[in-house]
């Protein structure tokens, strides 16, 4: 069972001021934050973390919005994360995510949807190490 997620508050909702309240929603399910930074991606670099996209139509898209502005990217522990992270943000598209759910909350569209969350364990110890080193990851 994995323990560690990967995650970034997205460029939308960091324009929008909601880092605090989705690290509160984060800290109040559970989840314990063993690394963290604020960091601007370059379209090159955004280009690179979602490169597993890069045959999809709407991977240019996802890279220009990726790189628009700032965004937080943390490495979060609880048991069995990966999956309850995914259930603490809802689903991608904020129109069929659950009531009470980050990207119900703060997400707009399928594309500007807030936030992300590693989809197996694999991926979160790869975007882990994608943002921190090893002297970062608490
Ligand atoms: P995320 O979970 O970060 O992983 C891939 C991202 O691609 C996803 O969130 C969305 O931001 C984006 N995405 C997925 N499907 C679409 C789509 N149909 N149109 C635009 N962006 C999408």
């Amino acid at each position: 069972m994995s323990n560690r997620t990967f995650t970034m508050i997205k460029p939308d909702a960091t324009e929008k001021g909601h880092t605090g309240a989705i690290l509160k929603m984060i800290n109040e399910a559970g989840f314990r934050i063993v690394a963290m930074k604020m960091t601007h991606l370059s379209r090159q670099k955004a280009g690179e973390f979602y490169a597993v996209h890069k045959e999809r139509p709407f991977y240019g898209e996802l890279v220009e919005f990726m790189s628009r502005g700032p965004i937080t990217a943390a490495i979060l522990e609880k048991e069995n994360a990966v999956e309850d992270f995914r259930k603490l943000i809802g689903a991608t598209n904020p129109a069929e995510a659950a009531e009470g759910t980050v990207r119900k909350l703060y997400a707009s569209s399928i594309g500007e949807n807030a936030i992300h969350g590693s989809d197996s364990d694999e991926n979160a110890k790869i975007e882990s190490d994608f943002f921190f080193s090893k002297l970062e990851q608490f």
